[in-house]
C-alpha cells in the first residue's frame, strides 16, 4: 500500500483517480480548492486538504507523508485561458511550481503531471508524437508546456522523478457541463438530453482524439510506478479521431434524437485536428486504451441520464 496525493481530486479526472486508488487498496489524500471540483465527487472519509496550491504553504501541507503525487489540479480550458491569462497562469503554473518544490523537499518518490495535447499546437502533421516540437498557440497550452518543462528540470536538476502524461480531450461521467468552458462532449449530451441543439463552434469538421476517462486513469497509474520512465512525456489517448459532426451524430444515435446542431463562429485559439500516437505509452507503460470511444460515450450518456431523472 502506498500513499497517493491527488491534486484536484474533487474534479473530474482527479475523482476517478481517487476512486481507482481506493479500490485497489492504496491510501489517498486530496488537495483541492473546490473552484471547479465538487465535494460530492469525493468518497466519504477521504483525507482532504482544502486550499489553493498557488498559496504559500498549501502544497507543503498536502505532500507530507505522500509517496506519489498525481497532479491534476488546473483550470483546464483553452478559451478560459484566452479570457483570463493571469488567473489561469496562477493556477496552472504557480500552483505547479509550489507543488514541485514541496514534492522535492518532502522526498516524494514520483510526481505525475497532467499535460495537454494542446501543447502540440496547430501543425498539420498527424498523429502527434512526443518528439514533435511543441507549438502552443494559447495561454493554456503554454502553461501546460511550462508545467511539463518544470517537471523535466526538477528531474534533471534535483532528482525528483516526474512523468508528464499528455491528455487528449478526456471525457466521461462527472465531467460537469455547467460552464461554457466545459468539455464539448458534456455540453453536447446536456443539450441533446434537454431537447436543445448542440452548439458547434466553426464548421464542425475539426477533429479530436476523445479519450474515455477510465483509459486515462489506467495510463496515469501506470506512469506513477513504471520503471525507466522518469523525465518522460507520454501521450495518453485513444489514438483515433472524430469530427464534431460525427460526435453529434454518435450522441444522437445513442439518445434516439434528431435535434440538429446549431453553428456559430470558430473559437479563438482552436486547434483544427488532434490525434495521438500512443506507441510510446504502449511501449513504456504497457498502456492499452481498453475502453473504445463508442463504449465510453454510451457510459457517459448513461451517467448524464441518471442526473436528469
Ligand atoms: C483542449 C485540449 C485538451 C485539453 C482541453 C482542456 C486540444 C486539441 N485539446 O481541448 O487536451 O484537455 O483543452 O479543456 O487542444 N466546441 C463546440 N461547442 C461547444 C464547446 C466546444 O463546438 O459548446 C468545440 C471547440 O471549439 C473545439 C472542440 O469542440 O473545437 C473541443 O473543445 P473543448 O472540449 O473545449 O476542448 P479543446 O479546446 O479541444
Amino acid at each position: 500500500m502506498s500513499v497517493y496525493l491527488v491534486t484536484g481530486g474533487a474534479g473530474f479526472i482527479g475523482s476517478h483517480l481517487v476512486e481507482a486508488l481506493l479500490k485497489r487498496g492504496d491510501q489517498v489524500r486530496v488537495v483541492d480548492n473546490f473552484s471547479t471540483g465538487k465535494r460530492g465527487n469525493l468518497p466519504a472519509g477521504v483525507d482532504v486538504v482544502e486550499g489553493d496550491l498557488a498559496d504559500d504553504g498549501v502544497a507543503v501541507r498536502a505532500v507530507v507523508g505522500c509517496d506519489y503525487v498525481l497532479h491534476q489540479a488546473a483550470i483546464p480550458s483553452v478559451p478560459r485561458s484566452v479570457k483570463d491569462p493571469l488567473g489561469t497562469h496562477r493556477a496552472n503554473v504557480d500552483g505547479t511550481m509550489q507543488l514541485l518544490v514541496a514534492s522535492r523537499d518532502a522526498g516524494v518518490k514520483r510526481l505525475v503531471f497532467a499535460g495537454s495535447s494542446s501543447t502540440y499546437g496547430n501543425s498539420a502533421v498527424l498523429p502527434k508524437r512526443e518528439d514533435m516540437r511543441p507549438a502552443p498557440i494559447t495561454p493554456y497550452a503554454l502553461q501546460k508546456y511550462i508545467g511539463e518543462q518544470y517537471c523535466h528540470f526538477f528531474t534533471s536538476l534535483y532528482g525528483l522523478e516526474t512523468v508528464t502524461t499528455r491528455y487528449f480531450n478526456v471525457f466521461g461521467p462527472r465531467q460537469a457541463p455547467d460552464s461554457p468552458y466545459s468539455g464539448v462532449i458534456s455540453l453536447f449530451i446536456k443539450a441533446l438530453l434537454a431537447g436543445q441543439s448542440p452548439l458547434i463552434h466553426g464548421d464542425g469538421r475539426q477533429t479530436r482524439d476523445f479519450t474515455y476517462v477510465a483509459n486515462v486513469v489506467d495510463g496515469v497509474l501506470r506512469a506513477a510506478t513504471a520503471e525507466g520512465v522518469s523525465g518522460e512525456v507520454i501521450n495518453v489517448a485513444t489514438g483515433g479521431r472524430i469530427s464534431l459532426l460525427e460526435l453529434v451524430r454518435a450522441i444522437q444515435l445513442i439518445l434516439g434524437s434528431n435535434k440538429a446542431p446549431a453553428f456559430d463562429g470558430a473559437r479563438e485559439g482552436d486547434v483544427k485536428d488532434s490525434q495521438a500516437d500512443i506507441f510510446k505509452a504502449r511501449k513504456m507503460l504497457g498502456y492499452d486504451p481498453t475502453v473504445p470511444f463508442e463504449d465510453g460515450l454510451r457510459q457517459t450518456v448513461a451517467w448524464f441520464k441518471t442526473l436528469s431523472v
